[in-house]
């Protein structure tokens, strides 16, 4: 019988479950596969930490955040240095691999965002496995998918966020700048921005100046809107130029972005007749129960996921284009993150609607 595995690395999002599930389902009952969960990521498959998934262990996941598997977003098996990084650097690929041979692993499920997707299709490239990702990520900036899982989720919790800081903001005539994640990419600030009626939107894609956001300001008191709500994105440049760092995590691992919206208040504050608030919604945009859009995404790929298997594909990631579900080569997804283009239809129906963009 075929053992397959199935793992989740990078940071959680709400969506990771329903796909574990929908893997589970259709490669045991579907296929007639057998089913282990490699744990914490790639942590899980260094430190041969794993557990047989039946069809039982995963019921009553589909509605339910965050991932049964646990995940781990500093793994680096070329240059691992322990669970908590206590250890010197070493190249502990081949340990991993002995670990997914020693299991009898025939295909490998990776439901990673860009970083652990990079590392899935390198560790495809040195060892003979084959790799099928799904993307997720509340970033959705993953290629060869219009929509990877958990962005949906994430753009309905920043909304809801949006629509509760509006009627602060009106009440006190106050200027509010509220921070989303997404790393390099705009698209849960963009999102979220319009679904929530936002005035002033920041992505990373697009510069801006201090003069046009008191303006937008300025034009909305004089209309008599003596509030305003800007969206801001993590990777924004800040007004002197730059990247805002909230904090340095260790040299495996990437900085962390985090303080542009309090590096703006401190400015505007100054330029601006209203009182300025800064926000930073930060992780409870990776929580929550996955929405209908992003449970209906991770079966419809993790189905497909099993289907590729099957079909003998690998190194490739399955991802929704359109209406279908399609699979990209590993190699192609991982060229870099997907952005924000200049002409997505979000960003001209924002500026119709009299947004400010940069
Ligand atoms: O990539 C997902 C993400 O949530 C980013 O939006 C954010 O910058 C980062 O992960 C936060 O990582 P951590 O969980 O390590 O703080």
């Amino acid at each position: 019988m075929k053992r397959i595995a199935i793992m989740t690395g990078g940071g959680d999002c709400p969506g990771l479950n329903a796909a574990i599930r929908a893997v589970v389902r259709v490669a045991t009952n579907g296929f007639g596969y057998e089913v282990v969960g490699i744990q914490d990521g790639f942590e899980g498959l260094i430190e041969n930490r794993s557990v047989p998934l039946a069809a039982n262990n995963v019921r009553g996941i589909l509605r339910v955040g965050g991932t049964i598997l646990g995940s781990s977003n500093r793994t680096n098996p070329f240059r691992y240095n322990g669970p908590r990084g206590e250890h010197p650097e070493t190249d502990a690929s081949e340990e991993a691999f002995k670990n997914v041979s020693d299991l009898g692993i025939e295909a490998l499920v990776v439901l990673g965002g860009d970083g652990t997707l990079l590392l899935a299709g390198q560790f495809a490239d040195r060892y003979d496995i084959p790799m099928v990702g799904i993307p997720k990520t509340i970033d959705n900036d993953v290629r060869g998918s219009d929509y990877a899982i958990g962005f949906d989720t994430a753009v309905a919790t920043v909304t809801d966020a949006v629509d509760k800081l509006h009627t602060t903001a009106e009440s006190h005539h106050r200027v509010l700048f509220i921070e989303t994640m997404g790393r390099t990419a705009g698209w849960i600030a963009l999102y979220a921005g319009v679904a929530g009626g936002a005035d002033v939107v920041l992505i990373p894609e697009r510069a801006y100046n201090l003069d046009g956001i008191v303006n937008a300001i300025d034009a909305r008191s004089s209309n008599g809107h003596r509030f305003t709500i800007a969206v801001v994105a993590e990777g924004v440049a800040a007004p002197s130029g730059g990247a805002v760092y909230k904090a340095k995590a260790g040299e495996n691992h990437n900085w962390k972005l985090g303080g542009i919206c309090q590096s703006l208040a401190d400015v505007l504050d100054k330029r601006l007749d209203q009182e300025v608030r800064a926000l930073v919604l930060g992780h409870l945009q990776r929580g929550g129960s996955p929405t209908p859009f992003d449970r209906a995404l991770a079966t419809q790929l993790g189905a497909k996921a099993v289907q590729t298997i099957a079909d003998g594909g690998q190194n490739v990631v399955v991802g929704i284009q359109g209406l279908s579900v399609r699979t990209t080569p590993l190699r192609e997804v991982t060229l870099g993150p997907r952005l924000v283009e200049d002409d997505h239809p979000m960003i001209t129906a924002a500026r119709q609607m009299g947004m400010y963009l940069g």
